[in-house]
């Protein structure tokens, strides 16, 4: 039996269902309708906007048909739709049927493509957090990198090799730039400071000593020996800019210094340290010596008061107040009375001695007047009864009224005293004699 390939069996059914199909369509016999779309041309045009970045799905189409009414629009066969905008395209080709109400239908290509550089609206930030060193000049700081607006990132931070970690460890303190490069090579970067810690946070520097003060005053071999404590390497300034190891510092005059230790981290710590000057009267004994002369009394005060110091180093100044210091060492026109009197010597180490001033006693040319005088003329001139404004039991209106003593009782001028008679020549004599011999106190 002959075969009939399996071909021309369905080559030939297929003519004869299109055969069938096209007698009963329209009510068999009769000629198919007009082609609505004959003679209609559907054209497509529009714009296309290329996606941003590499990769990136922001492209657009934005096409437009002219050639019927109720156009619709599909993209690569899809779905019709109303609106000619497409968009969220990668780079591509892309095919835009429009169809009119009719079913008439045109179509346009649009290539999307990527920029031309990869990285074109690629902006590559990079943050991190950061871990400072735990001591000064420890290597174990990190640096903890992110970066946002791309993907698939490596890092690097010399830019050069690169590893898919942002994560950098054992960093000693500086600056250092972290790079980010996402799958494309596009890359961004930033700078990351790790800091060392402050040494001397937490380190407190306590500096003692001892001091040796000046030898003399104004010697200038005093020292200071300084020592401290809290940290270790430490130098030592007494101006706070030169630093030397020893703490020790000489040859130093009487002041206030101020020690200051610094560690070897550059802390520092101070402390004050004075040192005086010995006191140059320790051991110095100024003693004072007078030479007094005593007053003489219903004179203005005559008394005086001769000091000499020893003990102390010349020159001395003297004062009988304690305040009021002069170069002479004599005191005059001194009344009776307890004086004290000082000596100071060149250092003002000083000296005191107690001097009295008396009053020089009564002469024996006065004393024998003033007796014959209480005998014979005090009666009528005492306290209650001072005629002529005359008092005799005052030894001093004797002597300053001696002159009208001699007028009246002696030379009956104007008229006697007594008023009864002058008394006899060997009392007159002797108000002569003692006013003969200077009429004073002590005549
Ligand atoms: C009995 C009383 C009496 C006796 C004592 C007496 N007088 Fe007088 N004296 C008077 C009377 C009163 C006056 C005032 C009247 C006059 O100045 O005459 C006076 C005044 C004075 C005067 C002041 C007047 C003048 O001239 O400055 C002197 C001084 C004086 N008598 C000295 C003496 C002497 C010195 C004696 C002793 C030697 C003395 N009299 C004894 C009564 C007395």
């Amino acid at each position: 039996m002959k075969k009939i390939p399996a071909l021309t069996i369905i080559t030939s059914t297929l003519i004869l269902i299109t055969i069938f199909l096209a007698c009963s369509k329209g009510g068999g016999g009769t000629n198919p309708p007009p082609d609505p779309c004959s003679g209609v041309t559907v054209v497509v045009n529009g714009s296309a906007v290329n996606p941003t970045t590499t990769g990136g799905n922001n492209g657009s189409i934005s096409a437009t048909a002219t050639g019927g009414s109720g156009i619709t629009y599909s993209i690569n066969g899809g779905t019709f739709q109303s609106s000619g905008n497409f968009t969220g395209l990668t780079a591509g080709t892309y095919t835009i049927s429009a169809k009119t109400s009719s079913g008439c239908t045109g179509s346009k290509s649009f290539t999307l493509t990527d920029p031309a550089n990869p990285c074109a609206g690629i902006t590559i930030n990079v943050t991190a957090t950061t871990t400072n060193p735990s001591a000064p000049g420890a290597s174990d700081g990190s640096i903890t990198a992110s970066a946002t607006g791309s993907s698939g990132f490596t890092y690097s931070k010399d830019g050069t090799n690169f590893q898919a970690s942002g994560t950098f460890s054992n960093l000693t303190a500086g600056s250092y730039t972290i790079t980010a490069k996402d799958a494309n090579g596009c890359t961004g970067s930033a700078n990351f400071t790790l800091t060392d810690p402050n040494p001397c946070s937490g380190v407190t520097i306590s500096v003692t000593g001892t001091t040796s003060n000046p030898s003399a005053p104004g010697a200038s071999d005093g020292s200071i020996t300084a020592n401290a404590t809290g940290s270790t390497g430490f130098t030592y300034s007494k101006d706070g800019t030169n630093f030397q190891a020893s703490g020790t510092f000489s040859n130093l005059t009487a002041g206030s210094y101020t020690i200051t230790a610094k560690d070897a981290n550059g802390c520092t710590g101070s402390a004050s340290f004075t040192l005086t000057d010995p006191n140059p009267c320790a051991g110095v004994t100024v003693a004072v010596t007078t030479n007094i002369t005593n007053n003489t009394p219903c004179l203005t005060a005559n008394g005086s008061v001769m000091a000499m110091a020893t003990g102390g180093l010349a020159p001395y100044t003297f004062s009988k107040d304690g305040v009021n210091f002069q170069s002479s060492a004599t005191f005059n026109s001194l009344a009776a009375g307890n004086y004290t009197i000082t000596a100071k010597d060149a250092n003002s180490c000083v000296g005191t001695t107690g001097a009295v001033v008396g009053n020089l006693p009564a002469g024996p040319l006065f004393s024998a007047v003033q007796s014959m005088m209480q005998t014979n003329c005090a009666p009528c001139h005492n306290n209650t009864i001072q005629n002529g404004g005359m008092n005799w039991t005052i030894d001093c209106n004797i002597v300053t009224f001696k002159d009208r003593i001699k007028a009246r009782a002696v030379d009956a001028n104007p008229s006697s005293m007594p008023p009864t008679g002058l008394l006899p020549l060997s009392e007159r004599q002797k108000i002569i004699d003692w006013i003969n011999a200077g009429g004073k106190f002590t005549d």
